[in-house]
């Protein structure tokens, strides 16, 4: 199994941004949890975060016929972004939705997620785990 974890913007200031909300440990960790995660359990992953959202649309579109699913993060853009749920229903993997909050007591705003109807799961409030969890879950799906 080899999934792509793609993070959106602002995840790069993980530890900086709100740590009220985020917690206190950096990109760089979230990074080595999930790619040890995947050493101990036989799969491999690529990490990549971006701000913009092409970039977003570009890395999805080239993870078809080199990836079995996605972990994604859209952060922001998972309540803006057409193109980026257009991308992920164009490329049919399997793609777990993962946020490190609980967008369902936040605000009004964070409500929407146009990526969630491409997803075959969503994972939330959960911290860095969630993306564990979302592995889990795309290796039940991909067996
Ligand atoms: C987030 C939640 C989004 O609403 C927010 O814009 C983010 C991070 C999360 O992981 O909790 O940047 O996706």
């Amino acid at each position: 199994m080899k999934l792509l974890v793609l993070n959106g913007p602002n995840l790069n200031f993980l530890g900086i941004r709100e740590p009220e909300i985020y917690g206190r440990a950096t990109y760089a960790d979230l990074v080595r949890l999930i790619e040890s995660y995947a050493a101990q359990n036989g799969f491999s992953v690529e990490c990549f975060q971006s701000n913009h959202e092409g970039d977003l649309v570009d890395k999805i579109q080239q993870a078809y016929g080199h990836f079995d699913g996605i972990i994604f993060n859209p952060a922001a853009y998972t309540h803006t972004s057409v193109a980026i749920a257009d991308a992920v229903k164009a490329v049919g993997l399997p793609t777990v939705e993962v946020h490190i909050s609980d967008t369902t007591k936040r605000e009004a705003f964070r409500q929407v997620s146009y990526v969630r109807a491409a997803c075959v799961a969503t994972v939330q409030g959960l911290g860095f785990d969630g993306y564990l969890k979302a592995a889990d879950i795309l290796r039940e799906i991909l067996k």
